[in-house]
């Protein structure tokens, strides 16, 4: 193979690569944009580049975002709906959830070093459902799954009415399973936004996590027992959702 060849061909892994990745950068309230990006949710410093080190504080607003000081807090009722907005895509096959977190006084001084309940999260489509399974360089067949967030650039969910009012940080994940079937190997997509929640719901929260130690390296849905590709069955990983009742989603709310 010739150089040019060669460089071409890197070039066109990791661009490839680098277009398929996503950040969430805004909010979306009652089915609109509020504000400009990252002006209530915290920039990285990571550009869009994936996590993978389950141990690793980064995790729980991604890299440089521990504090978010230079980010503004959005008052919100609880019983919203709100929801991200992502630039541009997600281009990997896998989840997308969401975690909250109390902050003990303001959102903005919050490490995310408390607890962390899950209350949202998309994951497979159902058999019937349009979205192709046959996904670029893939071979995957009809009988293999189907995400829901596929190729989507946002997604809306309702904050629980019983959340207690007071500043919390709302965190996305997603988690690309493209190459989950070899150890730590999945992608992670994490931003917090926060919030400040207003109403008198007095729900206890709950069960919380502690980020990181929330996912294991061999939890099923983070180690996958095949290539993503033939995947049948998926447990999406996570604590039981808050509040008890709620489902896992399989149909995208997008704006
Ligand atoms: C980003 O922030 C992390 C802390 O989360 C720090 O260790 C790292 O050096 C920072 N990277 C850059 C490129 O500034
Ligand atoms: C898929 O199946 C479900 C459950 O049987 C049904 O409610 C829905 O309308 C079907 N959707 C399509 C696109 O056929
Ligand atoms: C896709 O198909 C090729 C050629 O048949 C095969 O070598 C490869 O193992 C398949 N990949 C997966 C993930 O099944
Ligand atoms: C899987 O990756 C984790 C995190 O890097 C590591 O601690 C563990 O030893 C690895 N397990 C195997 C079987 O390689």
């Amino acid at each position: 193979m010739g150089n040019f060849s060669a460089i071409l061909i890197y070039f066109l892994i990791h661009i490839a690569g680098a277009l398929a990745h996503w950040r969430y950068d805004r909010l979306i309230i009652d089915g609109q944009i509020v504000g400009e990006p990252y002006q209530y949710v915290r920039r990285s410093n990571n550009s869009n580049n994936p996590l993978d080190d389950l141990s690793s504080t980064d995790m729980r607003c991604n890299a440089g975002a521990l504090s978010g000081k230079s980010t503004q807090t959005l008052a919100v009722p609880a019983g919203a709906e709100i929801g991200f907005a992502i630039a541009k895509h997600f281009g990997h096959p896998g989840p997308q959830q969401v975690y909250l977190s109390k902050a003990p006084g303001a959102a903005a001084d919050y490490d995310g070093s408390g607890g962390w309940a899950r209350i949202y999260s998309l994951t497979t489509a159902p058999a019937n459902s349009s979205i192709s399974a046959k996904y670029e360089r893939s071979n995957a067949t009809s009988q293999t799954l189907k995400w829901a967030s596929r190729r989507m650039d946002s997604f809306r969910f309702t904050l629980p009415a019983s959340t207690p009012p007071g500043e919390y940080l709302l965190r996305a994940e997603g988690i690309a399973l493209h190459a989950a079937h070899k150890n730590a190997s999945a992608q992670f997509y994490v931003s917090c936004a926060q919030i400040k929640l207003t109403g008198n719901g007095d729900g206890i929260i709950g069960p919380l996590v502690q980020i990181p130690g929330w996912y294991q390296a061999n939890d099923p849905g983070i180690l996958l027992p095949t290539a993503w590709e033939r995947l049948t069955t998926y447990s999406t990983p996570g604590p039981p959702l808050w509040p008890e009742s709620s489902q896992e989603q399989h149909v995208v709310r997008s704006l």
